[in-house]
């Protein structure tokens, strides 16, 4: 097999998949530029400085939408995780979400396209489903924020470029957790807040029910439908297990051994309150199982805070 290209290797979800890859022998072309419109790079620079230097990795720190993408040339598969995620900054920003979530997306698939690769596979978001995002892959689009947008926009345009030539998995991840979580995601704050004795922001809205995604489990399912005998489909990665907000929390509470002080704060616009996804398509269509409970993720993901400090 060629090698695999990680579009955002450096990020949360693409340095996971990297350093899977990595293990498993595959040589990898990374490409990130520590983007920090969302959130610091510090522990990205940190975390990518152990893989920068082995044999198999090619790590390009550079702008995707500046670079020249004849380097994928001998990539069998592109992986797209570089992007803006996030919903509440993208009120702010939105044009900038859709450079980077949509045109981006684009160039890398027509770059897969002209390069020769077999498979593309795009890092989509249950954002396209909008507040209330319960079942399998026919809800309709209905998204409500700057970013669910371009998260739509881009699996419509990738679509449509889309000829055959080069098979096009979409994975619609839903609210992924673990170890190098960005530091803007609510379960890495409220951590952040238990470990240090500080008062935890609790939205003010009851009954917030999410499918929290452990990060191992979604690179699972990526390497399931990097298989060739999955062709050109759009998958649903969740856990499947929604969970309210406060039995998350008190499973945080439990594993950070604190009296957590809850403090109320308004509900930002924009924010799902229900999300459930349904897998039965992909597990049909590969082996994958998400295999991580919430008390388990959350245990890595607890010690992987308490053994650092972030300023
Ligand atoms: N984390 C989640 O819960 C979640 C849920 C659904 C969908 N997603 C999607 O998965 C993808 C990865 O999410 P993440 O949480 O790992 O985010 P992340 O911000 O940690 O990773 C994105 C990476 O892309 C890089 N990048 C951005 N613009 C770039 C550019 N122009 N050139 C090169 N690199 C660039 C950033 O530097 C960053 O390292 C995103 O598309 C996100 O929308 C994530």
């Amino acid at each position: 097999m060629g090698k695999i290209a990680v579009a955002g290797c450096a990020g949360f979800i693409g340095r996971h998949m990297t350093v899977k890859l990595l293990d498993n022998g595959f040589s990898v072309v990374g490409i990130d530029n520590f983007c920090e419109e969302l959130y610091s790079s510090t522990t990205r620079r940190d975390e990518m400085s152990k893989i920068q230097h082995q044999a198999n990795f090619e790590f390009i720190n550079a702008d995707l939408l500046d670079l020249d993408l004849d380097v994928l040339e001998e990539c069998d598969v592109v992986l797209n995780f570089a992007g803006l995620a996030g919903q509440a900054r993208s009120w702010e920003i939105p044009r900038r979400y859709r450079e980077l979530n949509v045109d981006l997306a684009v160039k890398l698939y027509e770059a897969a396209l002209r390069n020769g690769a077999r498979k593309f596979v795009h890092a989509s978001s249950s954002s396209v489903y909008g507040e209330i995002s319960v079942g399998d892959e026919s809800q309709p689009f209905n998204p409500c924020s700057p970013y669910g947008e371009t998260k739509v926009e881009a699996e419509i345009a990738l679509g449509e470029a889309s000829n055959g030539a080069c098979d096009l998995a979409i994975l619609r991840f839903f609210s992924v957790y673990g170890p190098g979580q960005r530091t803007d995601m609510g379960f890495f704050r409220i951590i952040k807040s238990a470990l240090a004795g500080e008062e935890v922001p609790v939205h003010d809205r009851p009954g917030l029910m999410r499918d929290f995604t452990y990060v191992s489990d979604v690179v699972e399912a990526v390497i399931a439908v990097i298989d060739p005998k999955v062709g050109t489909e759009i998958f649903n990665v969740a856990s499947s297990k929604p969970t309210s907000l406060e039995e998350a929390l008190d499973v945080i509470e439990e594993l950070t051994n604190g009296n957590m002080r809850r403090r109320l704060i308004e509900t930002p616009t924009g924010l799902q309150t229900i999300s459930s996804g349904d897998t039965t398509r992909l597990r049909r269509a590969t082996l994958w199982r998400p295999s991580t409970s919430l008390r388990d993720g959350l245990e890595k993901q607890v010690s992987w805070q308490k053994s650092f400090s972030i300023s």
